[in-house]
């Protein structure tokens, strides 16, 4: 069938196969280019799929040549329709890493439950013996607790108070005001359950327990911190409180097991996960102009690369005084912050185009299903059906 985006809102509900191997393949070129020995061997990355998750995998797989495993929560074509993108990114990259005769499998489910988390230990057993890194990744708006079998939602809402600010709608490139009522008690805790650091610990708990984490490993997980501007409703919002209760999750897991875990803080980059975020998609656009403009723009692979060759394995974690890890440091220079200061007043839909790199945002977007990719010819038919090689 002819695959075009079909955009509802901050989602697009189609992907396109060829534009996602597209994709991938150029994040492969990008960590084949910055190859390092010394790296992660054998690999499992929680929320695989698509955003940092992907990005991880390929930095390990074919920055150090690492035997990975990826668990993700994708949707296969049915009844003709075209599977997500994430199903498609992690079809290619299976393929490409059988092709250069790399271990890659992947399990699709649900990663908070304790059947993915089984059959996750089963697979490591069967294959790898150990894993020496475990990036978890992971991105949801709900997760059901497998102990209670309750699921919660999480919200991106301040806490304490209202918050107003700009924010961009990025379908319709308008700018208005948003006003955000604060977060009720529950909504808060909700949040923290959703994307806190709980099911991490479970993970690491069940993995160590079943002797599958090898010797002084490392485990990741991923925080964002970001700018003033976006505070309220990131950093001392809901979203702010789980990822604090990530850090707890870090210092508990290096205390109880033995492997060395970690947050670190990357860079505001577009994703399925950061367009939903209010305010954020505007500031990314501004930040973008600027990084851009300086040469230090990054995006998922890039970020990826530099964590693994400079802090993971380069021997220079430069922790901050939270014990974290700030790859986040181009993005937050105060050279940089202080532009995107100056323009935040000034954007507006009449200046976005000229004060922003709205058009790279949206490109961007767009990238992340398969589609306004060079060299893709999106008026030929493509097949929709692919499989992921090690999922029948
Ligand atoms: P994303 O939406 O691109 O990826 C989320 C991943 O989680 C996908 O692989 C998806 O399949 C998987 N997933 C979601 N629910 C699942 C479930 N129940 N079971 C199994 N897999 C599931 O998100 P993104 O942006 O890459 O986020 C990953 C982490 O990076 C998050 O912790 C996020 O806060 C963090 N981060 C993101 C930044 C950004 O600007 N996008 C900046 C800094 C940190």
């Amino acid at each position: 069938m002819i695959v075009k985006p079909r955009i509802r809102g901050f989602v697009c509900i189609t992907a396109h196969p060829v534009g996602c191997t597209a994709k991938v393949q150029r994040e492969i070129e990008v960590a084949k280019a910055a190859r390092q020995s010394g790296g992660p061997k054998k690999v499992l990355v929680i929320g695989a799929s698509t955003g940092y998750g992907l990005s991880s995998r390929i930095a390990a797989a074919f920055g150090s040549d690492a035997a990975t495993l990826g668990v993700f929560y994708e949707r296969p074509s049915l009844k003709g329709k075209p599977a997500s993108a994430g199903w498609y990114n992690s079809a290619a990259f299976e393929s490409a890493a059988h092709t250069s005769g790399l271990y890659a499998k992947s399990i699709n489910g649900d990663a908070f439950s304790t059947e993915v988390k089984e059959q996750t230990i089963d697979m490591i057993k069967a294959d790898l013996g150990q894993v020496d890194l475990v990036i978890y990744s992971l991105a949801s708006p709900r997760r059901t607790d497998p102990a209670s079998g309750e699921t919660y939602r999480s919200c991106l809402k301040p806490i304490g108070g209202t918050y107003t600010n700009r924010t961009l709608d990025t379908d319709k490139a308008q700018v208005s005001d948003i006003t955000i009522d604060a977060a009720t008690k529950q909504e808060a805790e909700d949040t923290v359950k959703v994307m806190g650091g709980e099911d991490w610990e479970l993970w690491m708990q069940a993995l160590a327990q079943a002797g599958v984490v090898a010797q002084g490993a490392k485990t990741v997980a991923y925080s964002y911190i970001g700018p003033e501007i976006t505070w309220p409703v990131y950093t001392n919002g809901t979203i702010g409180a789980a990822k604090k209760d990530v850090e707890r999750a870090a210092a508990a897991i290096t205390a109880q097991y033995d492997c060395d875990a970690y947050v670190s803080v990357n860079k505001a980059v577009v994703t399925q996960a950061s367009s939903a975020i209010p305010v954020v998609p505007l500031y990314i656009s501004i930040l973008f102009k600027i990084m851009k403009s300086k040469g230090t723009h990054e995006d998922c692979i890039e970020q990826t690369v530099r964590l693994f060759n400079q802090r993971l394995y380069g021997g220079d974690l430069q922790l901050d005084e939270s014990g974290r890890i700030r790859i986040d440091d181009w993005e937050m220079e105060p050279e940089i912050q202080a532009a995107v200061q100056e323009i935040w007043p000034e954007i507006s839909s009449e200046t976005l185009i000229e004060l922003s790199d709205f058009t790279g945002y949206q490109k961007n977007f767009l990238n992340l299903f398969g589609f306004a990719i060079e060299g893709v010819d999106y008026d030929v038919e493509v097949e929709v059906d692919v499989p992921v090689p090690s999922i029948s």
